[in-house]
């Protein structure tokens, strides 16, 4: 098997993840350039993977311009910049491991793969959940045939408060205006392409939703309550109050002090107990400028007359994505936290039903390797490892996904806002 070589682009928190692969396996995957903007950043992927400073480049064009051969691109840059940095990409020739979500836009999205198909180049989304030994075990269960056809697919995602609050209420995802996703786009889009990669001898039809910002609003704020938590009458008493949630317990460090400009290992508390005088971090939750749902249901209908469901809902007590899947002859049932997946089928001799316990805890771990790539139950992990194997010609594997498998989850999570803030139930046949 050959090495295979990438550059990437936005060496951030994602960024980096995928990149840890190179240094885990170093006889699959070489790093060969980092693009990013912060200069900081550039140092640190420049340590990361011995590079030397022709290697390194501040934008893209500059990138493009050097002409560097390499046999892949990982664009982890963020939302909003996947566009039109992807569109560069494919025009001169690169394959994309592009972050999810592919975009915001409709037209962005079916431009991209059609700019792909031309150019002859792989767009390769990271639905990093596909590529999980969880997600994946479910899937051959599913395509075994054993339990016949999917009749229902219910989805659960409950964004824990610690998460919900860093990366939606103060977070760089809180504003659908700035970064080009809505919540459901931004958290949700690995769970309608989990929908429809289960239930893929089919494809979604119609699409319901609704949702709303309903407990990070203004009306909620205590009485008296001021704009920065560090000047607030009630900071002493309120749960979220930025000095606990964001200096104490420091819940996602890296996104919280990004904006300082400086590893934020390196920070003192000085410098961040003033940068949360003046940044979003340091603001009411229930009064900062976050314009996005914190909860949103959608349902979807199949065109073989399946049904899926999926609820999303930020700030809970407890993370938890939840799966019940039932078919025909069967169910399968399981919180991926628990890396147990339960096999249910009917038992007519002794009980109603009997529950087979699929055990995926050792699975779970990525192996000895670097914890920066077992994120997302391994998910980061399998699927580099699965795209080294594809560059190399391996073929699919039954994760893979490439662009036009991403079409459907994304136009799912278009229709749901369409159908969520219009109150319809959205044609996806007739809309887009
Ligand atoms: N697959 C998943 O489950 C998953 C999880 C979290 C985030 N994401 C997605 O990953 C993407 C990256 O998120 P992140 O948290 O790593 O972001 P980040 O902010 O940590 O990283 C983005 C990087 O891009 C760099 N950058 C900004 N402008 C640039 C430019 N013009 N040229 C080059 N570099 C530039 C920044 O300096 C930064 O280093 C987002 O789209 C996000 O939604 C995906």
């Amino acid at each position: 098997m050959k090495k295979i070589s990438c550059a990437i682009l936005g060496y951030g928190d994602r960024g980096s993840c995928y990149g840890a692969y190179a240094n885990n396996e170093p006889e699959e995957l070489e790093v060969v350039a980092i693009i990013d903007v912060s200069e900081h950043r550039r140092q640190k992927g420049k340590e990361d993977y011995n590079l030397q400073d022709h290697q390194l480049f501040d934008n893209l064009d500059e990138f493009l311009a050097a002409n560097i051969t390499c046999d892949v691109v990982i664009n982890s840059t963020m939302d909003q910049m996947h566009y039109e940095t992807t569109m560069k990409l494919l025009d001169k020739g690169y394959n994309v491991l592009l972050e999810k979500p592919v975009t915001g836009k409709v037209e962005e999205l079916l431009a991209i793969r059609q700019k792909a198909e031309e150019k002859n180049c792989e767009v390769i989304v990271c639905h990093v959940l596909r590529y999980t030994p969880y997600y994946s075990t479910i899937k051959q269960v599913v395509d075994s045939g054993r339990l016949g056809k999917i009749m229902n697919i219910q989805l659960n995602e409950h964004v824990w408060h610690g998460h919900f609050v860093n990366a939606f209420v103060r977070g760089k995802w809180r504003s659908e205006k700035e970064c080009g996703s809505g919540l459901l786009l931004a958290k949700c889009c690995h769970d309608t392409d989990l929908m429809c990669w289960l239930n893929n001898v089919t494809t979604p039809v119609f699409v319901s939703s609704f949702g709303s910002k309903s407990m990070y609003t203004e009306a909620n704020a205590p009485e008296g309550a001021t704009q920065y938590c560090y000047e607030c009458p009630h900071r002493d008493t309120c749960m979220f109050n930025a000095e606990k949630f964001e200096l104490e317990k420091d819940f996602c460090p890296q996104y919280t002090w990004a904006d300082t400009h400086k590893p934020w290992q390196e920070l003192t508390e000085e410098e961040k107990r003033e940068f949360l005088k003046k940044d979003t971090y340091g603001q009411c939750v229930y009064k900062v400028d976050m314009d996005i749902v914190d909860r949103q249901c959608v349902s979807v209908e199949f065109a073989n007359g399946s049904v899926g469901t999926l609820n999303l809902v930020g700030g809970a007590s407890k993370a938890g994505r939840h799966i019940h899947i039932i078919c025909e002859f069967g169910e399968i049932v399981g919180y991926v936290e628990d890396n147990k997946v339960i096999v249910r089928t009917f038992d007519q001799d002794e009980v109603w039903y009997h529950d087979e316990i699929l055990d995926l805890s050792e699975e779970y771990d990525a192996g000895d390797v670097d914890n920066s790539v077992t994120g997302h139950y391994g998910g980061d992990y399998h699927i580099m490892k699965d795209l080294v194997r594809y560059l190399n010609g391996e073929g699919t594997s039954v994760a893979t996904t490439v662009i036009q498998d991403s079409v459907n989850s994304h136009l799912i999570c278009y229709a749901a806002e369409k159908a969520r803030k219009e109150k319809v139930v959205v044609n996806l046949k007739t809309e887009y």
